[in-house]
């Protein structure tokens, strides 16, 4: 089998909904990352998800639900028989009310506790389950025209760098499924933001992405805690969205480091893929060469400028293209900021980062 990438025209919409209707599984875009997408209720699509990522099934799927009235989302999620609020105080039930109003639609998913309907598979055994509903129009329509949600992890082979674009999801899955449907380059490039909401309202963080802790702690008026079990939560294992080649995270701005001596006794003249985060790409190549005695075959920057956005949006790409690249092994700059977006930049870079780096976020 080979995917076919669709425009994504009306027709084609209707094509791939009547597709997951039928219990098949394909791949749409979203504003985050490409996304595999499978109807939510049904074990046997959910099944196929887990079987073409080759994903432990102890690892949870985001729900993704179509559009609807502010007023009234978490009575619809209720209706919809995702959730079950039932031991919900009324401080935590606006609280929900109030972040779906404010991150939704957008790269924000929101765990609560689950209703009994949904499938075991879908939320790896837990009794939570994750809801996001997407901005990006595709998958909004596709949701609409399916008529039920969709189960949609990153549609890239587990422990892989998630796909930024519809060839992305070709070279990952291209010989597993049969579509993608093509949105063109992912608007933010990174995961969703999750955190979790329990029965009293404490808010937990789980994942950064592009809804920072400063507006979520902003929003709510409180301050929002980071999970102690942020780096064990299921799916966001260190050593995730790795490329396949060794990535070395350094402490510091290439041109600001002394010594690289905790890099490994690579022979002179090894060949290595340099991510720089902002500045000049060659300038920092020809330093690195100069001082390492290493041979940069390949150097790329996720901002000249050094925008957050642009730098989150090209994040995944650049690490695909230099793992792709003929270089034995990869040396990353970090995220010079830990704000905002920064914060989720550090932390994908970390975790595609060498077990020997030492960068935590
Ligand atoms: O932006 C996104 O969220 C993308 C697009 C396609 O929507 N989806 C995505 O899905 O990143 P995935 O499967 O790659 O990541 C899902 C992660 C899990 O690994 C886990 O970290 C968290 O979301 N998650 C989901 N449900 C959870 C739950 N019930 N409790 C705790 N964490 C949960
Ligand atoms: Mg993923």
């Amino acid at each position: 089998m080979k995917a076919q990438i669709l425009p994504p025209s009306f027709e084609n919409i209707s094509l791939a909904a009547e597709s997951l209707r039928q219990g098949e599984i394909g791949a749409m875009p979203t504003e985050t990352v490409y996304g595999l997408a499978g109807a939510a209720f049904d074990p046997k699509a959910l099944a196929r998800i887990f079987d073409v990522k080759e994903r432990p099934s102890f690892d949870p799927l985001i729900l993704h639900v179509p559009s609807m009235d502010p007023a009234i989302r978490l009575h619809r999620l209720e209706k919809l028989r995702l959730i079950d609020l039932h031991q919900f105080s009324d401080f935590a039930r606006s609280r929900a009310e109030l972040l779906l109003s404010k991150f939704w639609p957008g790269p924000f998913t929101l765990v609560l506790p689950k209703h009994e309907d949904v499938p075991e598979l879908a939320t790896g055994g837990l009794p939570s389950v994750g809801v996001r509903m997407p901005r990006h129009p595709i998958a909004q329509a596709l949701i609409s025209a399916a008529g039920f949600p969709l189960a949609a992890p990153s549609a890239n082979r587990f422990g892989k760098i998630s796909p930024t674009s519809s060839q992305d999801v070709l070279t990952e899955l291209g010989d597993r499924i049969s579509w993608i449907l093509d949105g063109g380059s992912s608007e933010i490039g990174l995961e969703s933001t999750v955190v979790e909401l329990d029965p009293k309202g404490k808010l937990s963080f789980l994942r950064p992405g592009a809804i920072s802790i400063e507006a979520l702690e902003q929003a709510i008026g409180d301050s929002v805690s980071i999970s102690t079990s942020f780096r064990q939560s299921p799916g966001h294992l260190e050593n995730h969205y790795a490329p396949s080649k060794p990535l070395f995270l350094l402490p510091r701005a290439i041109q600001e480091i002394k010594s690289f001596s905790f890099l490994p006794p690579f022979p002179k003249g090894t060949s290595v893929g340099l991510l720089i985060y902002s500045g000049d790409p060659q300038e920092k190549a020809r330093f690195l060469e100069t001082q390492v005695g290493l041979s940069v075959t390949q150097a790329l920057v996720l901002s000249s400028s050094g925008l957050l956005e642009e730098a989150a949006q090209s994040l995944f790409s650049c690490l695909r293209s230099l793992d792709e690249g003929s270089a034995c092994f990869l040396v990353a700059e970090p995220c010079p900021s830990n704000q905002g977006l920064g914060y989720a930049i550090r932390d994908r870079l970390y975790r595609a980062s060498h077990k020997s780096s030492s960068q935590p976020v």
